[in-house]
């Protein structure tokens, strides 16, 4: 794949050789993410962040990471303050905004938003999720993570077993995720939610063609030999009524309990994030966080690795990022990502 100038809009973009590189741009990231050095390799470039729903991580880590590579954001956040709620069409606010800037990272609640944003831009746009549809920065983050955890345990992405569980219908995360599973051997997919919240067919076709052998239920105890397990929210706000969204919230739990009775040791618990904390739901309880196989830090700081690769590969920079790089001057003695 040829990442200078190109849009990323969807995990389809991607073959294995374009992740691999992906990921060994993103190692190199590590000093910079830690502060040791700055690299200034994207001084004078604009990053416009164009969040048209609520975020905090992808927002922040976007913004964060084109800063670590020396460049300038400039942020438009929420439907009501932007000319969108005036009646501007995509294609306008494309056409503006792109002149201001050198890239664009945006998030809307429309599925297929993005792309048709970019078909108006003169900059490569950047997909931080469109509605249900796709969220392929996440899905990189979070299959670099894997790599990384399974690592750690001495094993590889080759007869990985994921669990799936929560929103699977409306959680853009996981439908990327699994598209781009798909495309290594072996994979067992269990993926445990509600009837009504399954994964879509669209993305289980991938997973059928691909030769994965896929497990749908609804019962927490079919996963107990998983290597990763993936937990979701409940996205309400893709219900027609909160009263809708309530009638799942809580039904697929995890606390350390519910852990140690379902999943082998070590299994590596993730999740997109955030997690929804309130009583009622409590989707990933506290009583988990000292637990050393939760992963859900590890890959929210993974986030801005992935991110500085694909702005310093999308504006064509990626091998001359060390070119402009210096120590830092002040002290930083922040650990290993
Ligand atoms: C997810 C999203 O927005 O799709 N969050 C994220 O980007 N880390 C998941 C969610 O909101 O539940």
């Amino acid at each position: 794949m040829n990442f200078t100038g190109a849009n990323i809009l969807s995990v389809e973009q991607f073959d294995r050789d374009s992740i691999d590189y992906i990921f060994q741009i993103a190692d190199r990231m590590q000093p910079y993410a830690r502060r040791q050095k700055r690299t200034t390799v994207l001084d004078g470039a604009i990053l416009g962040n164009l969040f048209f729903e609520p975020s905090t991580r992808t927002r922040v880590s976007f913004g964060t990471a084109f800063n670590l590579l020396g460049g300038e954001v400039r942020e438009t956040t929420g439907m009501e303050s932007s000319a969108l709620s005036k009646g501007e069409s995509l294609y306008d606010t494309a056409r503006v905004l792109s002149s201001y800037s050198d890239i664009i990272a945006m998030r809307h609640p429309k599925s297929g938003s993005v792309a048709e944003f970019a078909q108006g831009s003169r900059v490569p746009v950047i997909n931080g999720g469109d509605g249900a549809n796709e969220h392929p920065t996440q899905a990189l983050l979070d299959l670099y993570t894997i790599k990384k955890e399974l690592a750690y345990h001495g094993t590889s992405l080759n007869g990985l077993h994921i669990c799936m569980m929560g929103d699977l219908k409306f959680g853009r995360t996981v439908h990327s995720l699994s598209r781009l599973l798909a495309l290594y051997p072996n994979v067992r997919f269990t993926l445990i939610s509600p009837r009504e919240l399954a994964m879509p067919e669209s993305v289980l076709a991938v997973l059928e063609k691909a030769g994965h052998q896929v497990t749908i239920t609804d019962q927490v105890s079919e996963s107990s030999d998983a290597h990763i397990l993936y937990q979701t929210r409940i996205q309400q706000e893709r219900f027609e009524s909160v009263e809708e969204a309530n009638q799942y919230r809580g039904r697929f739990r995890l606390n350390s309990d519910i852990y140690t009775k379902h999943f082998k040791p070590n299994t590596v618990i993730m999740h997109p994030l955030p997690r929804d904390s309130r009583a009622e739901a409590n989707e990933l309880d506290n009583d988990l966080n000292q637990n050393p196989n939760l992963a859900i830090f590890r890959q929210a700081d993974n986030g801005v690795l992935i991110r500085m690769a694909l702005f310093a590969l999308t504006l064509g920079v990626a091998e001359q990022v060390e070119n402009y790089d210096r120590t830092v001057n002040w002290f930083s003695d922040k650990p290993n990502l």
